[in-house]
């Protein structure tokens, strides 16, 4: 005898699709900071640059996320680990020490033009998170900080 495709048949298998997707975790191990390598260790920001740091960008590029309760749930739980994955592949803050010249200045330009045209944090980062909508003085203070960063010589070109 054929199933009938009813709501309430369609709706057992969606909960039980729901349940079975549970078990597919994420990875959350995250590593201790190393003040080698941090940026944050490295660059001497002000308290209130450090903070809007860590609301607003470690949690997707640095390798100490913070997983709130919601990411325990399939599938929001892959959707916030593919950002995270994405976010530290692009730009991790954690292994800033180990970036080139080069690469650091092209970084932070970077940062300064996503913080100005409020691209990063991500919209759907600040939903959740509240209190990393930066406002507009938040905002200049870390772009002034970040462009300070980059009008510094870094030691390769002072050799030229
Ligand atoms: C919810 C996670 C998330 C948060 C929070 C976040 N980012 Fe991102 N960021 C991403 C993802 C994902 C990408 C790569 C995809 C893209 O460009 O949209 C990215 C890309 C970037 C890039 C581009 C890097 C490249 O090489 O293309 C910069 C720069 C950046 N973010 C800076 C920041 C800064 C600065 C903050 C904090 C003010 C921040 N982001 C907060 C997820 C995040």
């Amino acid at each position: 005898m054929k199933k009938k495709l009813t709501l309430k048949n369609i709706s057992i298998f969606l909960v039980f699709l729901f349940l079975v997707i549970q078990s597919i975790r994420i990875d959350k191990t995250t590593e201790p900071v190393n003040s080698s390598t941090d940026f944050i260790a490295l660059t001497s920001a002000n308290a209130e640059v450090v903070n809007t740091l860590k609301i607003a960008c470690y949690d997707c590029h640095s390798n100490q996320p913070t997983y709130p309760w919601y990411t325990n749930i399939a599938p929001v739980s892959w959707w916030i680990k593919h950002h995270i994955n994405e976010g530290s592949h692009h730009l991790n803050f954690s292994i800033w020490g180990t970036y080139k010249d080069k690469r650091k200045h092209h970084k932070l330009e970077e940062c300064i033009e996503m913080v100005e045209e409020g691209e990063m944090p991500m919209s759907s980062y600040t939903l959740m998170h509240g209190e990393a909508k930066l406002t507009d003085a938040q905002k200049l203070q870390l772009v002034g900080f970040l462009k300070l960063k980059n009008a510094m010589p870094q030691p390769e070109e002072e050799q030229h």
